[in-house]
């Protein structure tokens, strides 16, 4: 189905070229890698499920004005965005204590985290996306303080819309990552928001509902992708 030229291949993407020089195509695979990819799998039809979810999730975010690269979903595992600059920080949002902020600070998991708290990770595998203060962003010129202040604010405003669309599906939203891009010198929301990006966990079971159940080793990993395709689209 995708045409262009292949641009770029991440560990659960392929970025085409298209007839449009300001447009690219994100090809979502069903790759699976956890650990900074020392860890990898299949999660058959996690492609087609996180273009779904992503695409929802973008649709809600632009109607509550959050800028996004989202243009239009071309078909199960193809969706045409705006062409950015990827901002090379991995923002990581959290409303309860889990993953690497448990293991990292030594706090109990499924604590609340009241306000919620934004974390920057330097997005660089070959250094394994360690976690960074605002003056390492400065240091490695990864964005500019003013730059940053926006990035805090879409941050946690994509939050406070998130966080009640998943309640009234029956999930908390305990975590996630967001990527961001400069588009005509604009910072808008990039990359994809799906079960690889977040963590979720049903509210009545409190059950994980995404990629920890792959990191951990849990099972019924593709049922749960389908459940949160089925509560967030369905
Ligand atoms: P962490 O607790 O492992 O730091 O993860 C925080 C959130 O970020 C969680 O929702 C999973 C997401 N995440 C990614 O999207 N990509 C990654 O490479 C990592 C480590 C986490
Ligand atoms: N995607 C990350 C990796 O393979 C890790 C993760 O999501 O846990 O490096």
């Amino acid at each position: 189905m995708a045409t262009g030229t292949l641009i770029y291949e991440g560990k659960a993407k392929k970025i085409f070229t298209t007839g449009h020089p300001d447009e690219v195509l994100q090809y979502f695979k069903d790759d699976a890698t956890a650990f900074n990819a020392q860890k990898r799998g299949t999660i058959v039809e996690k492609g087609i499920i996180n273009n779904k979810v992503s695409e929802r999730l973008f649709r809600l975010l632009e109607q509550s004005g959050v800028p996004t690269h989202f243009v239009e979903r071309k078909s199960d595992r193809e969706m045409l965005t705006k062409k950015v600059a990827i901002v090379p920080i991995e923002v990581v949002v959290r409303n309860v204590v889990a993953g690497s902020l448990a293991k990292r600070l030594g706090l109990k998991e499924g604590e609340a985290i009241l306000p919620p708290i934004v974390e920057w990770y330097y997005k660089n595998d070959a250094l394994g996306d360690p976690l960074i203060a605002d003056d390492h962003v400065r240091l490695l010129n990864l964005a500019t303080p003013e730059q940053l202040v926006e990035i805090k604010r879409l941050a946690l405003k994509v939050n406070s819309v998130l966080q009640p669309f998943f309640a009234e599906r029956g999930m908390i939203l305990v975590d996630f990552k967001l990527e961001f891009g400069l588009h005509s010198g604009r910072l808008i929301l990039a990359d994809e928001i799906s079960p690889d990006t977040c963590r979720f966990w049903d509210q009545a079971t409190k059950e994980s509902m995404d990629k920890d159940r792959f990191r951990k080793d849990l099972g019924k990993i593709e049922e749960a992708y389908h459940e949160v395709l089925k509560r967030v689209c369905g």
